[in-house]
């Protein structure tokens, strides 16, 4: 992958409007550290951090990239990139700790300061409520397993928008429900660490209940910012034409894809999922449906790669001829394209961000720098099949590059390092990476073009 050419920053630039969103994407949890700080409470992933055995290297968000002390110089590090979006979270337990009750205001002081340090540098606020951090008090009374989880989150999104809702550009309810739902609850490798397949899918619809509800309720009281919700979605491949093949395919694409973008889009579950789960199908009441077919004014994707399925299970990706990220990930940038064509033609789409792009890769540090050329081509490649996909009429309105900086990986810890901009965790020091030279230098091209 290396050898390949760089991709020209100029002639790639061409190929996108003027008025296209460019950021860069974090998440609370992985950055902030501060977990025992100014009244914040634990969230399920500190709790899940202090089980033997659950992250790879035994770490934990506590100090992360210390964000939350270092806010401002970071900010000033998003506006050198010359990006116009930057997508963050909000902690759900430093702003309410209990999940329920009390109000924490020194932490929703900190996201009021984030927000207006981006207006003032003339970056639009792109925030998320849930990502992934859910107070550790709400999972005791049950979690996303409970309903009234469901009621709670509405009220947390009601408050957030009250406070910020007229200064951001927008709010994203959940990032990768699936991942909350499967990871956190079937296979149990995220937080909270359950294994139960049914109570995986009642997580998973009362994720999308909350979100349908939280629009609804936002919407109501007359907010400003576009509303949406990021799935991590990726075209699930059959490895032959056979019928068992396809088969395993198909019903593949209905757990990850179909289940979500199905009843946001079109107001149901996919049959053939439901009959799948049998005895695990979700307890759904009258009215669910329709709440979480509330109309989106966006979607979100998250692309890292594809997944091809033989009868059996996922092929394993080292078997495909592409190169692989150190995740393990096939780097299959035609994928994206192939994504967002599928859901341009199979649905009524709103409009679309790729609200995460991009991959780890075992960074060098010579004299100072980090060439990191791999990731450089990777998303110049995927930026490039963005525009194939635009070309195409996909209503493509942004892509967001996951991350600004190394961080909290979630199970694989701090090893994993997916940022434009090297941190160095024994000293906090950050170095922009080549990837994020490359990519102010994209930006300034757009800028030339739109002075051309
Ligand atoms: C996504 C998550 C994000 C990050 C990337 C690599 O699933 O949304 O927090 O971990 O993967």
């Amino acid at each position: 992958m290396q050898q390949q050419p760089p991709i020209d920053p100029r002639a790639l630039a061409r190929r996108f409007p003027q008025d296209f969103t460019w950021g860069v994407a974090t998440s609370a949890y992985q950055i902030e550290g501060a977990a025992h700080e100014d009244g914040r409470g634990d969230s399920i992933w500190d709790v899940f951090c202090r089980q033997p055995g659950a992250i790879a290297d035994a770490s934990n968000g506590d100090v992360a990239c210390d964000h939350y002390h270092r806010w401002q110089a970071d900010l000033d590090l998003v506006g050198r990139l010359g990006v116009n979006a930057y997508r963050f979270s909000v902690a759900w337990p430093r702003v309410q700790p209990l999940g329920h009750g009390a109000w924490n205001q020194r932490g929703l002081d900190f996201y009021e300061r984030l927000v207006d340090g981006l207006l003032q540098r003339g970056i639009a606020p792109h925030l998320t409520l849930n990502h992934w951090d859910l107070p550790q008090a709400l999972q005791e009374r049950g979690g996303w397993a409970d309903r009234d989880t469901v009621h709670r989150f509405v009220d947390y999104a009601g408050e957030i928008a009250r406070r910020l809702g007229s200064r951001l550009r927008s709010l994203t309810t959940h990032n990768e429900p699936f991942v909350q739902a499967v990871l956190g609850h079937e296979s149990g490798i995220f937080a909270p660490g359950i294994r139960d397949r049914g109570v995986a899918v009642q997580v998973a619809h009362h994720l999308l209940l909350s979100h349908g509800l939280a629009l609804r309720a936002l919407r109501a009281e007359g907010v400003a910012c576009d509303l949406g919700i990021v799935l991590n979605l990726a075209p699930i491949q059959p490895a032959s034409g056979s019928e068992a093949d396809l088969a395993r395919a198909r019903l593949e694409d209905g757990r990850l894809v179909r289940w979500y973008v199905d009843p946001l889009l079109r107001g149901s579950y996919p049959q053939d999922v439901v009959q799948a789960l049998g005895a695990d199908a979700p307890k759904v009441q009258p009215g669910d449906m329709e709440a979480i077919a509330e109309p989106l004014d966006f979607l979100g994707v998250n692309y890292y790669s594809r997944t091809v399925f033989n009868a059996d299970g996922a092929v394993d990706p080292g078997s495909l001829g592409n190169p692989l990220t150190d995740m393990g990930w096939e780097v299959y940038p035609q994928g994206l394209a192939d994504l967002l064509m599928r859901l341009h033609r199979d649905y009524p789409l709103p409009d679309v961000y790729v609200t995460e792009n991009g991959a780890a890769f075992p960074d060098q540090m010579v004299d100072a720098r980090v060439p990191d050329h791999a990731r450089t081509q990777y998303i110049a490649s995927h930026i490039s099949a963005a525009a194939d996909a635009l070309a195409a009429g996909v209503p493509l309105r942004g892509f967001m590059v996951w991350s600004l900086l190394d961080n909290f990986e979630w199970a694989s810890g701090y090893a994993k390092r997916f940022g434009i901009v090297h941190v160095d965790y024994a000293t906090q020091r950050r170095t922009p990476k080549a990837s994020a030279a490359w990519y102010r230098d994209f930006l300034l091209a757009m800028r030339a073009s739109v002075a051309a």
